[in-house]
């Protein structure tokens, strides 16, 4: 029987790139999924969805609804991916009072509105969630202090969560490194994001499957005691310099 036949899985920032590839693996797996964004156009183009639900995750009463209204349809949910998130790429001096709260409100603040929800009905059914973090909270990546602070709570976070839902709920996290999507290489040329991948140990960037897989896993029976750990999948980005010879 496919490992996730009954179960109900629910993806934030489902439209695309990492959230839309994990949609599709959770599906392929057996699995009723429901989609959230704020983009629900592009989310009718995700044809594995069983539900696609418009919403701001980062705010109140909308964060609240993508749950309820997962749970009114199909009476439980056993998996949470918190992966909606967006990046704000600034030298902090020009990063606007504003655009702080923003990034913290998408990135941080959506986890906690939507996990602390979702809890009665994980602990229920035996669930779990999965935390979508980020390479910019181990290391410097580039400048984007807003983004990496909220990802650094991200982990903190999970850990936090992890001790206070066990052992009813296990919270786990990934933190992705130099992805293939809209995030980071809406820009590049395919020679650009070549010269950019080779610049890491595997010597490619990450394609939002393989970070899927990672998602997966964690959420699946095979990670069953496994909780607030954070899973790097970075292609060794955050393992040091490139070797001197
Ligand atoms: N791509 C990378 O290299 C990379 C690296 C590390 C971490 N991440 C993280 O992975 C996650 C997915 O990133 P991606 O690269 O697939 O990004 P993406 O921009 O391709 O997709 C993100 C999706 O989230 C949705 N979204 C954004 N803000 C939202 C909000 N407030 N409410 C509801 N939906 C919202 C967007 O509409 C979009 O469909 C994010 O949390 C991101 O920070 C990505």
């Amino acid at each position: 029987m496919a490992e996730f036949a009954d179960r109900v899985v629910l993806v934030t920032g489902a439209a695309r790139g990492i959230g839309c590839a994990t949609a599709a693996q959770f599906a392929d797996a057996g699995a009723t999924v429901v989609g959230a964004d704020l983009d629900v156009e592009a989310l009718e183009a995700v044809k594995e969805l069983s539900l696609r639900l418009g919403g701001d995750v980062g705010d109140t009463d909308e964060a609240h609804q993508i749950i309820d209204n997962t749970v009114a349809a199909f009476g439980r949910l056993d998996v949470l991916v918190n992966n909606a998130g967006a990046w704000l790429l600034k030298p902090t001096a020009e990063i606007t009072p504003e655009e702080w709260d923003d990034q913290l409100s998408t990135n941080l603040r959506s986890f906690f509105l939507l996990t602390r929800r979702a809890y009665p009905a994980l602990a229920e059914t035996g669930g779990n969630v999965v935390n979508v973090a980020s390479i910019a909270a181990l290391r410097f990546t580039t400048p984007h202090v807003a983004y990496a602070s909220a990802k650094a709570g991200v982990i903190a976070m999970t850990r936090d969560l992890a001790a206070e839902y066990a052992p009813d709920v296990r919270v786990n996290a990934v933190a992705p490194g130099p992805i293939d999507t809209m995030h980071i290489t809406a820009s590049m040329t395919p020679e650009e994001k070549a010269d950019f991948g080779r610049r890491y140990p595997l010597g490619r960037m990450g394609e939002p499957d393989d970070v899927a897989h990672a998602i997966v896993f964690l959420a699946s029976p095979k990670a069953a005691y496994i909780t607030g750990a954070t899973l790097p999948v970075t292609g060794g980005t955050e393992l040091g310099v490139p070797s001197l010879f």
